[in-house]
């Protein structure tokens, strides 16, 4: 049997029939009578299954018993034009080989509806399923799109470490990486840990962002990007947090926070104009699934379509305010006054959490929102402080259903006032000196964001819950797979 297949995808759209093909791929389903055998078979390339007619006459029983859901077909035919519904052409077996055989009485995954916790508990399987395909292959577009944004914009992907041997950036609670014998410890004089003779010769740790070595190549080449997996260790079981996730880190020179700003609305509007343009087919059947999902609930509160909701941020710019004034509108919001928020704001100060976050993009705004201006107290060091001494020119991007989805900062380039900020906030000095070293050398002005990449796919396939845009989940408790 020749082995060169052709995609499924590509038969799908085929112009010329009644020509010899290779199939190859799984049974997605299968049913049939005495005379005729039809299967299902998917191969990944696109979310539409093909259709095989195998005439029982042509093959043993013993052949054709073999074929069930969950198995890979090889399969040499006649595409045709098909006779029955739902599907426009058609594949007719000459021949068939079963590669792999798969025991429907023990396979998981069958041709019905799944919960998602059922499939994040087969999440070794689960990318078998129409949902999880139509996942994957968005994610792809979507890495790909954010590669080629960066390019054609001039700028240079740099691959920043993922072990660490500083915390500075003090975005959350960090995973420590060690090969000493964790039950028997070396100690130094005082009772302490001794790392000097751990593999590194001092304590590292898996990194929580690559921004602050991203900055180093910034000021050299002026534009640049680190897209890669963050850790964080943070106790947060919900269904936006991660412990693994990915993210994009652009530093651009010479920039301000109102051109970081507008480079972050540009580029969240390119990633989502390109799943528009090129994920058109998974994003009708995410949009489909949410409908159905949506459909016990009463009309006043079911979601705008995925499709309309994508378009309709396109169309719009986002809101642009001030902390300050953000935390105006909040403290005379209603729900703020009947007591509905968690979190009461009682003004001036208060960290803003997702409700709140939610709150001022869903309902009052009704659009995505750009925030600036946070007190410096609750924002990380290096953002650059504004005149009034009270504020940094930080900048969160809130959207509908997610809350934050990107932060980011013009940085403080000034060597005296980082210096200081560091001194304040007790950070070891001993940890910063290559980072402060920048703005001994030919400092400049300059800005970056970091995009949750999940937290972006969540926007982008309507999906609810973060641990359902990532192949493989990590969180508290769980790292199966
Ligand atoms: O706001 P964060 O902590 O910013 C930074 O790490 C900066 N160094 C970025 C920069 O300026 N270069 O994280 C950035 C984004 C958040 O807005 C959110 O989208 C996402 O990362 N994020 C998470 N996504 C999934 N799981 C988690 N635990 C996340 N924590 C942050
Ligand atoms: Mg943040």
């Amino acid at each position: 049997m020749s082995s060169k297949r052709t995609e499924i995808k590509e038969l799908l759209q085929a112009e010329e029939l009644d020509v010899k093909v290779v199939v190859k791929g799984w049974v997605r389903n299968c049913r049939g009578n005495n005379f005729v055998l039809f299967a299902a078979v998917n191969d990944g390339s696109s979310l539409q299954n093909i259709q095989i007619v195998f005439d029982t006459e042509k093959f043993s029983e013993a052949d054709l018993k073999k074929i069930t859901v969950g198995c890979s077909l090889s399969v040499e035919g006649t595409l045709k034009a098909s006779e029955g519904k739902g599907q426009r052409v058609e594949v007719v077996a000459d021949t068939f080989e079963v590669l792999g055989l798969c025991n429907p009485d023990e396979y998981p995954i069958q041709p019905k509806k799944h919960s998602l916790e059922f499939l994040r508990e087969n999440a070794h399987l689960r990318f078998r399923t129409n949902l999880f395909g139509a996942i994957m292959r968005v994610r792809h577009n979507m890495i790909y799109a954010i590669h080629t944004f960066f390019t054609q914009k001039g700028f240079y992907n740099i691959h920043t470490p993922l072990i660490t041997g500083s915390d500075c950036e003090g975005a959350g609670e960090m995973f420590q990486v060690t090969t000493l014998d964790l039950n028997d410890l070396p100690k130094t004089e005082d009772g302490a840990v001794d790392y000097s003779q751990d593999f590194f010769g001092k304590m590292t740790n898996l990194t929580v962002s690559g921004q602050l070595e991203v900055e180093l190549a910034c000021m050299a080449l002026s534009k640049v990007y680190t897209f890669g997996p963050t850790f964080r260790a943070e106790n947060s079981n919900t269904t936006r947090h991660l412990a693994e996730f990915w993210m994009i880190e652009p530093e651009i020179a010479f920039a301000d926070i109102n051109d970081d700003m507008d480079i972050a609305e540009e580029f969240l509007k390119y990633l989502i104009k390109y799943a528009l343009d090129h994920c058109r087919e998974d994003l009708e059947f995410l949009q489909d699934r949410l409908m159905q999902e949506e459909k016990s609930k009463p009309q006043n509160e079911r979601s705008m379509p995925l499709i309309e909701k994508l378009e309709f941020v396109l169309a719009n710019d986002f809101q642009r305010l001030t902390y300050t004034e953000a935390i105006e509108i909040l403290k005379e919001s209603k729900p703020n006054q009947k007591g509905q928020f968690k979190y009461k704001i009682e003004g001036y100060g208060a960290d803003l959490q997702s409700e709140h976050e939610r709150y001022l993009v869903e309902k009052h705004f009704k659009k995505p929102v750009i925030l600036t201006g946070y007190p410096k107290e609750i924002k990380a060091f290096y953002m650059k402080q504004n005149p009034d001494g009270k504020t940094v020119a930080a900048m969160d991007i809130l959207f509908p259903g997610i809350g934050e989805i990107i932060g980011g900062s013009e940085r403080e380039a000034d060597f005296d006032k980082l210096n200081k900020r560091i001194e304040e906030l007790n950070i070891p000095m001993k940890d910063m000196w290559w980072y402060l070293d920048t703005r001994r050398f030919g400092a400049v002005p300059h800005s970056g964001f970091g995009l949750g990449f999940e937290r972006l796919m969540l926007f982008v396939t309507g999906m609810s819950n973060i641990r359902d845009v990532i192949p493989f989940p990590r969180y508290p408790k769980s790292a199966e797979f």
